[in-house]
């Protein structure tokens, strides 16, 4: 198995030494510093791994069914820590998924599931977001996809890149078309937590019981680097093939990462965390939906959640010249193109990151860009 490089990370692989001097692309809130935990950390904490449990630590896990609303329907047990969601995805699918397998995923999405898929051998079907409907997931489509040889149904909540968001109804329904065949149904619920219109969705773990949730201290909190996230699924199986395969990779997860996720998961602390990200998210987002609005060269359905949506192009502007046009001198401003999507026409805005992502200044370059084009 050969695992190929998406189009995403070949543009952030093609654009680390660029040293933009703003972003119009962040897609998590501003990351706190290492001194914000220090009054919580134990300096006698031993730098072994965490010793009690090869799912993560058992606090941690605690903490995690608790902001994923799932107090009740799941327990600690159900959880496993991994390196960020990302590492949850790759786990899951790997253990899965074989050849000749069935996978459906979306499109625009979260690329991962694909390059994985090609690198099994799995058959991909591909359900198409549609932007005139809002980039709402076709529920009729991803129905009348799952057939027996379906395996899994890969998706993101909200959905990465466009933030639309589904609600309790179309997880139900998602969850009995995959009952019907005994496929695995993973909901990458990363940008969970910012929702600008409606509730926060439920986690399909306490829906569907092959029904797999990933997600992350990254983005609502800003907390990427510390590589710590989760798997949550009720199937004690997959759980335990999830940290057998890692077992061979990285065999542990690093101690720091989850005494620190474990802090900033604390009622009292993601409480008032959340808040001030929803808070700076409605204020840029509004920003940003203004400046889209102005711009005779863009239109866009706003984000329902999270930090990130996709802009459309006018026509004849291609998002690949144009993002890297954005980067280069004099204009030197991030963002990601839409055809790391399969969305050529498309630029992916963001705009997380807080002060340092000098987002009034990018916006302002990438007014001047379009208008030159
Ligand atoms: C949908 C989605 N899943 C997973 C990831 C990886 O996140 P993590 O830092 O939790 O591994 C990202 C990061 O951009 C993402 O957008």
């Amino acid at each position: 198995m050969k695992v190929k490089i998406h189009t995403l990370f070949q543009y952030l692989l093609d654009t680390t030494e660029a040293e933009p001097e703003a972003f119009v692309g962040f897609s998590l809130s501003q990351s706190p510093k290492l001194g914000d935990f220090l009054a919580d950390l134990d300096p006698g904490l031993s730098l072994d791994w965490n010793g009690g449990s090869f799912r993560g630590l058992p606090e941690l896990r605690d903490r995690v069914i608790g902001q994923a609303g799932l107090d009740g329907l799941c327990s600690p047990d159900d959880v496993l820590v991994t390196a960020g969601a990302a590492e949850a995805n790759y786990l899951a699918f790997m253990q899965l998924v074989q050849k000749g397998d069935e996978v459906i995923v979306e499109r625009p999405g979260w690329p991962q599931a694909e390059v994985l898929a090609e690198a099994v051998g799995a058959t991909l079907r591909i359900i198409d977001r549609d932007e005139s409907d809002g980039w709402t997931l076709p529920i009729d489509a991803v129905e009348a996809a799952i057939t027996p040889k379906t395996r899994l149904v890969f998706l993101s909540n909200p959905n990465n890149p466009t933030g639309a968001l589904m609600g309790e109804a179309d997880l139900a329904r998602l969850a009995r078309a995959a009952d019907r065949v005994g496929a695995w149904l993973i909901v990458d619920e990363v940008y969970a937590g910012l929702e600008w219109q409606g509730a926060r969705a439920p986690s399909i773990a306490g829906i569907y019981p092959r029904g797999i949730t990933t997600g992350s201290v990254s983005k609502a909190l800003g907390l990427q680097g510390l590589r710590t996230g989760w798997m949550i699924c009720r199937d004690e199986t997959l759980i335990r093939d999830a940290f057998i395969l890692r077992e061979n990779a990285s065999e542990i997860m690093n101690i720091l990462g989850e005494v620190i996720a474990e802090i900033a998961l604390r009622p009292e602390r993601l409480a008032p965390a959340m808040e001030a990200a929803r808070t700076a998210g409605r204020a840029t987002l509004a920003k940003l939906d203004a400046y889209v609005a102005g711009q005779p060269k863009l239109s866009w359905t706003p984000p329902q959640a999270g930090l990130i949506g996709l802009a459309r192009l006018a026509p004849g502007i291609d998002s690949d010249t144009f993002a890297r046009r954005l980067l280069a001198d004099p204009y030197r401003t991030f963002l990601l193109p839409g055809s790391a999507y399969h969305r050529p026409n498309h630029i992916r805005l963001g705009v997380g990151g807080g002060q340092a992502a000098n987002l009034d200044v990018g916006l302002d370059r990438m007014a001047r860009l379009l208008a030159d084009w």
